[in-house]
């Protein structure tokens, strides 16, 4: 536990870090959504900082998780999400996880009631493991780094399978949407082993209803470098025959400013009804923002599933808010915000999260 105010001159140095689970589960729950947070690292801090120190879980810790639920009854969700993978054993376990149940039952597929299968805990498991599947964010890391061991992208990238890192469920009855954050890198820079992308490319996208890349990661994930507003229309094309119906590129930098672009193709092999939301950039450099932007863009389209650009304002307004609440309340704390990544104020910015005023909207294109 952590003092939630500013300490002395160790600011940038504080707490854990708003990344990962720590920035997306409390929003998740503001949010009005049960939460069972795995932690795939525990670390000291997150990695934007000099150094840090912690654990890494592996395959076999997390598939001993996966058996207590099991045993319990409990593997039940109906979403999920994943962030930053730490290990080679974790994204190979998930993977097994997923033959295995595979072969127990090949035809199934997921969607449409759940609820007349709950009891039947092999298909159930193919379900979750289905939407776990599809909601992967995919960290390797950012402008140019790895914050993963480099072995890890190729298990992304040529085993099957994916990543569960920051990986949130919770436990109403239907499934409406699964989301993966493809999470690699920012700013040109790969902060995860450069074998991930591909798996990430190939077995990951395939199976997620949404995803949600920054720029970089967009650009891995397609091939091509965007550095237009056409270009990431594009991406999002290439993304959709790719598989996910929703695509959200949450930051595209051009011309100084940030540009979210939402794709949402509502019937395969149509064209895509897509939006722009204008970001005003705040010459600062926060850690946490994609993983809070996906928690909330995964929260607000569960609520508004054929919104995706209402979705999208309502998250991107609720950033905004708290992004220039951190800067002020630096400010007000003497420091100078450009000075390094700041921590953001999560906990401040509840009522923002919750009901946020729609300042950003949504251009149609
Ligand atoms: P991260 O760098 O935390 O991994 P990301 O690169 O995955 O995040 P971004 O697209 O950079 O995700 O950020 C998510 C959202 O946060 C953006 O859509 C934008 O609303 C907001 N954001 C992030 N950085 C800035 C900034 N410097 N100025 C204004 N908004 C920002
Ligand atoms: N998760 C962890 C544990 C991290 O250390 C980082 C970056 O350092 C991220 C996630 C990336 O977070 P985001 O994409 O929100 O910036
Ligand atoms: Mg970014
Ligand atoms: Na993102
Ligand atoms: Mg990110």
């Amino acid at each position: 536990l952590h003092y939630q105010g500013f300490q002395g001159s160790h600011l940038a140095y504080k707490a854990d870090g708003y990344v990962g689970n720590n920035s997306a589960v409390f929003p998740l729950q503001l949010l009005g959504y049960d939460v069972d947070p795995i932690n795939s690292v525990q670390f000291s801090n997150h990695t934007g900082y000099p150094t840090f120190k912690g654990q890494v879980l592996n395959g076999k810790q997390l598939w001993e998780l996966i058996e207590g639920l099991e045993a319990n009854n409990l593997l039940f969700y109906t979403h999920l999400l994943t962030g930053y993978i730490g290990s080679v054993s974790f994204l190979n376990t998930v993977l097994e996880v997923i033959n295995k149940l595979r072969s127990i039952n090949p035809k199934l597929t997921y969607g449409g009631s759940i609820a007349a299968t709950a009891k039947i805990t092999p298909v159930l498991l193919v379900i979750v493991l289905e939407i776990f599947l599809s909601v992967c964010d995919p960290v390797m890391g950012d402008e140019g780094k790895l914050y993963v061991p480099p072995e890890l992208v190729s298990v992304y990238r040529e085993q099957r399978l994916l990543a569960c890192a920051g990986f949130v469920t919770w436990g109403t009855k239907r499934i409406f949407l699964s989301v993966c954050d493809p999470v690699m890198g920012d700013e040109g820079k790969l902060y995860v082993p450069p074998e991930l992308v591909s798996v990430y490319r190939e077995q990951v996208v395939p199976v997620a209803s949404m995803l949600t890349p920054n720029h970089f990661e967009a650009e891995q994930l397609t091939g091509f470098r965007i550095v237009s507003e056409q270009d990431g229309r594009k991406a999002c094309d290439i993304l959709h025959s790719a598989g996910p119906s929703k695509v959200v590129v949450t930051s595209i930098n051009v011309d100084g400013n940030l540009l979210l672009i939402g794709s949402h193709q509502k019937e395969k092999g149509q064209s895509p009804m897509q939006f722009k939301i204008l970001i005003p950039k705040i010459p600062t450099y926060f850690m946490g923002t994609g993983d809070l932007m996906t928690a909330l863009l995964l929260g607000w389209s569960n609520k508004y599933p054929d919104n995706l650009d209402k979705a999208a304002e309502l998250a991107v307004s609720s950033v905004q808010a708290l992004l220039l609440r951190t800067l002020a309340d630096y400010q007000i704390a003497g420091y100078d915000p450009q000075s390094s990544s700041l921590e953001i104020r999560l906990i401040q910015s509840q009522d923002d999260i919750r009901s946020p005023e729609i300042k950003y909207r949504a251009e149609a294109y």
